[in-house]
């Protein structure tokens, strides 16, 4: 029996929700049936089919006591709402049920973890974080009366139960549970939590995982811990982190890769990488697909860029479309489901054209888009910088550009249609493979997902450009080749 919170929610978002038009929402990114959303919770095959649950405060455009959205797919790419799987109404997660993971319960049942917000002062914002459990069929999920699954005598001495949360489950090899969670020193320094359980209820605490020892940030959010092509990865969200060469400050991801000790628990990581280089990309958590694919969903906002006040739009956050992960010679490659190819709908080839100056191409404009874009100078150093401008009138462009002398890839939002004054550009050094940059980019109404050397790396980044703006245009200080295969994406 669902509580009042939970109807009133489901309630809400059926008259607000459905009504909103397809027209206002992004053509394949998920964004919130109504209001606001933030990290994606729950990334799960079940039932045979693909479920994303979100962080979800239905009642306004901004974030406010944390409901579970949820929305299933058959390929990632489109998506079906559901009725909002979990409301804050009991006592440990009463004031919000934060970010968590799912899996499928020995019994088949889907089994949801997350973090359970109880405020203690609204004055000082003094808040513990319990994980809890809920069991579902995919539609309907109860929360488990013996709630909350792990509180403050699991944690190890000195660490706060403040700041214990995020719960990503996995099945260990001998099928049976792992968890990992963040958590934090006293002097707020990441760390990251080993739990084991037989059932997914009773869980132990197995060891330190990780510590950041003050060199990513502070506290390490959304954490995922996985096996890949023969390497342990860990994923996380870090805050206030510093700007290095690599990293910008600020609300960052990271991924680090390296081994595991399973005697220990410990993870060693011998890599570190940004996961995405764009202004947009946090909270990432990844799936193994029942094909074998290891999948990653991500919130397509970050923290310090979010401006609710200018769009007029019903809703606000939006989910990258999710992503294929390898890792080749200890790095991470990311490239974004091959599902997507399914909704090309047409296909424009250009091969060789020289680009000296500004230019546009036949066939290739609009506003939602795949472009494959392999650039290359015309002879040695024949150009020193090439742009892709997206989403061009008149008043506005997206730019994506290119410096051979510094090997840097700016990507620069500044006229799009922003009236904030915050950062909008983010700069990345890249590298020529033969001579070529090839860049894959995934244009949709309100985003850039940028793919550099087929999944090299990841730059994503959102647009506030008005829908008119559908340009696309090309500039070269010099000669430079570039081939272009352009297809239109739609739903
Ligand atoms: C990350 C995060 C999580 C938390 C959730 C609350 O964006 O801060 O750590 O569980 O959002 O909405």
């Amino acid at each position: 029996m669902s509580s009042i919170t939970l109807r009133e929610a489901r309630k809400y978002e059926e008259i607000r929700g459905g009504s909103v038009p397809a027209e206002l929402r992004p053509v394949f990114h998920l964004s919130p049936r109504i209001g606001w959303m933030n990290d994606p919770n729950g990334f799960s095959e079940y039932g045979g089919r693909f479920h994303q649950f979100y962080q979800y405060h239905p009642y306004s455009r901004k974030w406010g006591p944390m409901h579970w959205g949820h929305a299933v797919s058959e390929d990632l790419v489109t998506w079906e709402y559901l009725p909002a799987a979990l409301a804050p109404d009991t006592s440990p997660d009463r004031d919000g049920c934060w970010s968590g993971s799912a899996l499928t319960a020995d019994d088949g049942r889907h089994i949801l973890m997350y973090t359970g917000l109880h405020v203690l002062s609204k004055d000082t914002g003094a808040a513990v974080q319990k994980q809890c459990v809920a069991f579902g069929d995919g539609t309907e999920y109860t929360k488990y009366e013996g709630n909350p699954v792990l509180d403050e005598k699991d944690l190890p001495e000195g660490f706060s139960i403040r700041d214990f949360r995020d719960p990503k489950m996995f099945r260990e090899k001998d099928g049976t549970y792992g968890c990992v969670l963040a958590s934090c020193t006293k002097e707020r320094d990441a760390r990251i939590l080993y739990y084991t359980s037989e059932d997914g209820i009773t869980w132990k605490f197995a060891g330190i995982l990780a510590e950041n020892n003050g060199r990513f940030g502070t506290f390490w959010e959304c954490p995922d811990f996985f096996e890949l092509d023969g390497k342990a990865v860990l994923l996380c969200s870090p805050m206030h982190m510093l700007k290095t060469d690599r990293y910008s400050s600020g609300n960052g991801n990271l991924c680090l890769i390296g081994s595991f000790d399973r005697e220990t628990c410990r993870f060693k990581d011998e890599y570190d990488q940004p996961v995405d280089f764009g202004l947009e990309f946090y909270a990432s958590q990844t799936m193994m697909s029942s094909d074998g694919r290891r999948i990653m969903a991500a919130w397509m906002q970050n923290w310090d860029t979010v401006i609710n006040d200018f769009t007029k739009l019903p809703w606000y956050g939006q989910m990258i479309l999710p992503r294929e992960l390898s890792v080749k010679n200890g790095k991470l490659y990311q490239q974004p489901v091959r599902e997507i190819e399914k909704y090309r709908t047409d296909r424009t080839v250009h091969e060789n054209v020289v680009i000296n100056g500004s230019r546009t191409l036949e066939g290739v404009s609009g506003r939602t888009a795949d472009l494959q874009v392999t650039i290359r100078p015309a002879e040695e150093n024949s150009f020193r910088t090439f742009e892709i401008r997206l989403a061009e009138n008149e008043e506005f462009f997206t730019s994506l550009k290119y410096d051979r002398e510094t090997s840097e890839l700016t990507f620069d939002r500044s006229f799009s249609g922003t009236r904030k004054g915050i950062q909008h550009t983010r700069s990345f050094k890249v590298r020529e493979h033969d001579g070529e940059l090839k860049l894959r980019i995934l244009l949709d109404r309100w985003s850039v997902e940028c793919f550099v050397n087929d999944g090299e790396q990841a730059a994503t980044s959102v647009l506030y450009t008005d829908l008119s703006a559908e340009g696309i245009s090309f500039h070269a200080d010099g000669n430079a080749y570039l081939s272009i295969e352009k297809h239109t994406l739609s739903i």
